[in-house]
């Protein structure tokens, strides 16, 4: 029997490497597949069922806060000098219409912020998108095709530095509301609303300079933080952003919940509902 050999020229031809994956696919893990498929026997699902209602319902009231409650209900984002923290810095040209809440020009960066935030996307990965929706459950196998963060939508998360560096300008206009705020028609005052303005953006704070970006922006890419005098600050200020890092969830779920109730307290106070014992001097 003659065997057909391959010409000469293509046996000394070095194998073509393979070609990497344009984008990588998600690895199929250890897990069991199929939806909530698992060996764990710890209540797994309660983090993902809170972070869903959480975070869904202040989706929800930031929505309804920022563009239904003053244009449909008249109820005031503003009352006695205290500003809503969705509307800061407000942006209120003549020319907007009445419709038109001047809390989208400005909410889109917190929100931005939020949205591409590390903790944040694993949160809504597996409380909304259940992949997965827990360490070890098993997911839906339509995320077969899922290609990471490295793909149209996903690779869009990475815009997040960009929306941190964004993120400090409503957060210095609202430091700027709450001083202002102790003033109000020549009367200095310390209210509860005042009070709960300056933790809001406290938390506010926290949660900015926790972020996992912030702290490479002060400590990443270095090789030596001993070589210099500068380095050694840089060094020192890192260590800083890594003990706010180590918090961070907690930064995200109380400056999260601070911004809801201020901005509540400041609409029932607008209405009525409440009033604002202060001290005045
Ligand atoms: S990682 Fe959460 S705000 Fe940057």
């Amino acid at each position: 029997m003659t065997s057909i050999a391959p010409p000469a020229a293509q046996l000394d031809r070095p194998a073509s490497p393979a070609r990497p994956p344009a984008s990588p696919i998600k690895p199929t893990g250890t897990a069991r597949q199929g939806l909530f498929a698992t060996r764990r026997p710890d209540a797994w699902w309660i983090e993902p069922t809170i972070v869903a209602i959480g975070f869904g319902a202040f989706i929800l009231y930031s929505l309804f806060s920022s563009l239904v409650w003053e244009p449909v209900f008249h109820v005031p984002y503003e009352a006695q000098g205290y500003l809503s923290p969705f509307f800061s810095p407000l942006i209120k040209p003549d020319w907007l219409p009445w419709w038109f809440s001047p809390a989208i020009l400005i909410l889109w960066i917190p929100l931005g912020f939020r949205t591409t935030c590390y903790y944040y996307r694993k949160a809504y990965y597996r409380a909304y998108f259940v992949d997965p929706p827990a360490c070890a459950v098993g997911e839906p196998t339509i995320h077969s095709r899922y290609r990471l963060e490295a793909a149209f939508p996903f690779i869009l998360q990475n815009i997040h530095r960009y929306f941190l560096y964004l993120a400090f300008i409503p957060l210095f206009f609202l430091w700027l509301d709450a001083f202002l705020a102790l003033r109000q028609e020549g009367v200095w005052r310390i209210g509860v609303i005042g009070a709960l303005m300056f933790l809001n953006v406290a938390l506010l704070t926290g949660y900015s300079l926790s972020c996992h970006s912030f702290r490479h922006v002060i400590g990443g890419k270095m090789d030596c933080f001993s070589c210099s005098r500068g380095a050694l600050l840089r060094y020192r200020a890192w260590e800083r952003a890594t003990w706010l890092n180590i918090h961070h969830l907690r930064w995200a779920w109380a400056s999260l919940i601070s911004v809801a109730v201020t901005d509540l307290l400041i609409r029932l106070l607008a209405i009525g509902v409440i009033g604002d014992p202060a001290l005045r001097f």
